[in-house]
């Protein structure tokens, strides 16, 4: 036997930039990076992102004799199938680009930027991409990764590679014409980061949150607790970027609602499914001591006060013990749920029973239904 060992080291570097007025032409931002003489660029746009910006974004590409092939593309989970993916890389291939300074552009929230993401992976096994989130979910958590995928055989996410962008352009400006629904589902997100690492974000979305999404963030203090949602994400995503460390504390709120949102008569969004999986956790939490009633009360106030409305129905036991156990055999055998230990801080378990969730989820029915504090 004789073995060759072969070792290379690569290293990811790519820019997350805030900025405004990313669409007029003044702004070099979209083309900062790649060639510009005698250039075309590859620009996916989310459908109803067009509906608002197509315009826009033709003329700035004109402006800058930039030759660019426009294609517009269906938000929602339901069009993050191969499918999609499939007709993405034909268009692509009638457009050829150049493979290493032209990079595809990806306008749009977090299904766009995963199934574009998993394109510019694969196409001619690798070409660069820029994202530009037009969604709060995709502002404070999706485009910054660097995870892509699409759905497959039933299951989120099969198919996917690690692929960082060449740069990240969030303009908040785009969140104006959000539905508040997409609004409340990206602040799930913020919530999640607050409870598990940063106490003074918390006070923030205490003090600030509802007015912020009243406003789609655009107001300043809107723009204070987006800034540090990213800093706090960036933080736990820069040195454990390949997931090598499955212990991770952004994965609160994403044990049991993995279960949850793929319970396909649920249509629960995303950051939906999360929140339901943070008020069973912070329940679990509480019977263990881990967050005293008046921490638990603050979480459920702020909640409240956020303006959500929950939906219970969904939370089978069953359903949210199954989803344990397949996200611990996803997590190498052990089932490393982050947990809060008062708010900001973190604590992973691996010894959650069925019968705590089941007292949890009972609780939680309780508050919702009697709106009694916790004690
Ligand atoms: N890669 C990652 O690390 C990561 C992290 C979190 C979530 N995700 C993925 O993100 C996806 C969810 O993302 P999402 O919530 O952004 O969903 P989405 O991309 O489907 O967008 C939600 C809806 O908003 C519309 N929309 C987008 N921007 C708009 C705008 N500015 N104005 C009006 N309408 C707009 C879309 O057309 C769509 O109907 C999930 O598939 C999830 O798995 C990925």
């Amino acid at each position: 036997m004789h073995t060759r060992q072969v070792t290379y080291q690569h290293t990811i570097e790519y820019k997350v930039v805030t900025t405004s007025n990313l669409l007029q032409p003044q702004n070099w931002a979209l083309l900062s990076a790649g060639r510009i003489e005698d250039a075309r660029r590859f620009v996916v746009v989310d459908g109803n992102v067009a509906k608002h910006y197509s315009n826009e974004i033709r003329k700035y590409f004109e402006y800058h004799h930039v030759e660019a092939k426009i294609v517009t593309f269906p938000g929602g989970e339901e069009n993050k199938t191969i499918d999609h993916f499939t007709a993405l890389v034909r268009e692509l291939d009638s457009f050829p680009i150049h493979r290493r300074d032209e990079p595809i552009i990806a306008i749009g929230g977090g299904v766009l930027t995963d199934v574009v993401g998993f394109v510019a992976s694969s196409y001619r096994r690798g070409v660069p991409h820029i994202k530009v989130p037009t969604t709060l979910m995709g502002y404070v958590d999706a485009s910054i990764g660097i995870k892509t995928g699409i759905n497959f055989n039933g299951n989120k996410n099969r198919l996917g590679a690690f692929h960082a962008p060449q740069m990240v352009l969030l303009d908040k400006a785009f969140l104006k014409t959000l539905p508040k629904r997409h609004i409340l589902n990206g602040v799930c997100e913020i919530i999640k980061l607050a409870i598990i690492k940063d106490a003074e974000l918390f006070k923030l979305l205490e003090a600030q949150g509802a007015k912020s999404v009243e406003s789609h963030f655009q107001d300043e203090p809107g723009s204070t607790l987006l800034d540090r949602a990213i800093e706090g994400m960036l933080e736990e995503l820069q040195p454990n970027l390949f997931e090598e460390d499955l212990a991770r504390k952004v994965d609160f709120g994403h044990t049991f609602s993995y279960g949850l949102e793929t319970k396909h008569e649920a249509h629960l969004f995303h950051g939906e499914a999360v929140l339901l999986d943070i008020l069973v956790s912070t329940l679990i939490a509480k019977a263990r001591n881990l967050l005293s009633s008046e921490e638990t009360n603050r979480i459920f106030h702020l909640i409240e006060g956020l303006g959500f409305t929950l939906d219970t129905s969904v939370l089978d036991p069953e359903l949210l013990w199954n989803s344990l156990e397949e996200r611990t055999y996803h997590r190498n055998g052990l089932q490393r749920v982050p947990m809060p230990r008062g708010i900001g801080n973190c604590v992973f378990l691996n010894d959650i029973n069925a019968g705590e969730i089941e007292s949890a989820v009972k609780n939680l029915e309780d508050w919702i239904n009697v709106k009694h504090e916790i004690i």
